[in-house]
């Protein structure tokens, strides 16, 4: 009986050894291709050589696949129902913008990308997607979370849309230092893996200017050191320059957007080991799709000047030798469409390399995972199999044909 047990027992862990043969995998740090099979056990990588075999293992023969390690996207909002926009917002229930969420993670995940980080959420909706994900009952990427966003009062992350009588002020409001720790403290609190705040105005928000400033330097400086006090990474929504400078110095880890930065200021955040992580497909899509999904006419006459801008800056920032994540703001486009970012970095100077490291390795550094990101032994089984080596055509990680996401094939085509 006893004996039964052990052998059962031991069948079941040898059945989780699976090695994969691909026609090479690429080494996202160095852009070389690989000749190599990759043993996977529990999830893990456990051996990367020539030839391996495994009488207990499960050969996943990928012949015509180039590999790469899952792709990361460190900026978007799976919770909500994205077709949605304005005042139209405010017209369903947190519990459905939840469940719109579970189809969003999934559609994320076919994508290819594997991990996000989820930016701002209400109710903690992104906590209670992340551990449905994480418990297997919702497909989707793996999750890092911010609860509410952090913003002032009448700011970008306030909600603006109604008057006094009616109005809720959104989740994460705070206008002092100790307002701000106290809100840093709750969202962990209730399972927020990151805090995300707002230092200037945006562009989807009402009656917002994305050149202001949001937050004193004191606010600033309070959630930081709140933050990283509990070892959590902080994310500062800024557009205009003089938000950027603060939430710099404040020592946050990124900037999200970055629009209006400035070569000064692009060499702060290399010195801070700060990364920027720049939407810049997002502009094409809100500005080409806006009228007709109901995107309210003050942010169209601000994503004029800042999509044009922001693209601009990046080119800077590239050419200066940022460290860049790759952040899309996905929710305002279809999720499952992030890939289309790529594109965007390569013609705004980047080579098709420094894309893919900014959506692996990089991604990895700053969510502070160095477990995912990069093939490696002893790192989580997430790939996604191509046709090409993207190097040589980097639209092709628009449509990924294979996903494994920790050891399980979630797509294969
Ligand atoms: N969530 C951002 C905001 O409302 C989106 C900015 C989109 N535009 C851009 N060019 N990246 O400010």
């Amino acid at each position: 009986m006893r004996l039964t047990l052990v052998f059962i027992l031991s069948l079941n862990i040898l059945s989780q050894t699976i090695i994969l043969k691909p026609k090479s995998y690429l080494d996202v740090e160095t852009g070389e291709l690989i000749t190599a099979d990759i043993e996977i056990k529990n999830g893990v990588i456990t051996k990367i050589g020539r030839n391996l075999s495994n009488n207990n293992a499960e050969i996943i023969s990928l012949k015509d696949k180039v590999l790469l390690p899952g792709l990361i996207d460190t900026h978007v909002h799976l919770i909500g129902n994205n077709q949605l926009n304005g005042y139209e917002s405010l017209s369903e229930s947190s519990y459905l913008a939840t469940l719109y969420g579970a189809l969003n993670a999934k559609k994320t995940l076919l994508a290819g990308f594997t991990t996000v980080r989820n930016v701002g959420a209400a109710n903690y909706a992104d906590v209670a997607l992340k551990t449905a994900i994480n418990r297997g009952i919702v497909l989707g990427p793996r999750m890092y979370v911010s609860g509410p966003p952090l913003g002032i009062t009448g700011g970008h992350c306030d909600n603006n849309l109604l008057p006094h009588e009616s109005s809720v002020p959104n989740q994460g409001i705070v206008d002092s230092p100790w307002e701000a720790r106290k809100k840093v403290r709750t969202n962990r609190k209730f399972g927020a893996d990151l805090i995300k705040f707002c230092a200037t105005g945006g562009v989807m928000s009402k009656n917002t200017d994305v050149n202001a400033k949001q937050f004193t330097f004191e606010e600033m400086k309070a959630i930081v050191d709140e933050a990283h006090n509990h070892g959590m990474k902080v994310a500062a929504h800024a557009h205009g320059l003089e938000g950027i400078k603060a939430a710099l110095n404040a020592g946050v880890d990124s900037i999200e957007h970055a629009s209006f930065i400035d070569e000064e200021t692009i060499l702060l955040a290399i010195e801070n080991n700060a990364y920027l992580s720049m939407d810049i497909y997002v502009s094409d899509y809100i500005l080409g799709e806006g009228v007709k999904k109901g995107v309210l006419e003050e942010s169209l006459n601000k994503e004029r000047v800042v999509g044009k801008t922001q693209r601009q800056n990046f080119k800077k920032a590239v050419k200066l030798g940022a460290n860049i994540t790759f952040g899309t703001d996905a929710g305002i486009f279809d999720h499952g469409d992030n890939g289309k970012q790529f594109v965007y970095m390569v013609e705004w100077g980047m080579s098709p390399l420094e894309a893919v490291q900014a959506a692996t390795v990089n991604a990895a550094k700053l969510i502070g995972d160095e477990s995912i990101g990069r093939i490696l032994i002893g790192n989580k089984a997430d790939f996604i199999g191509l046709d090409q080596n993207p190097l040589n055509s980097i639209n092709i990680l628009e449509e990924v044909p294979f996903v494994m996401k920790e050891g399980k094939v979630v797509k294969s085509e």
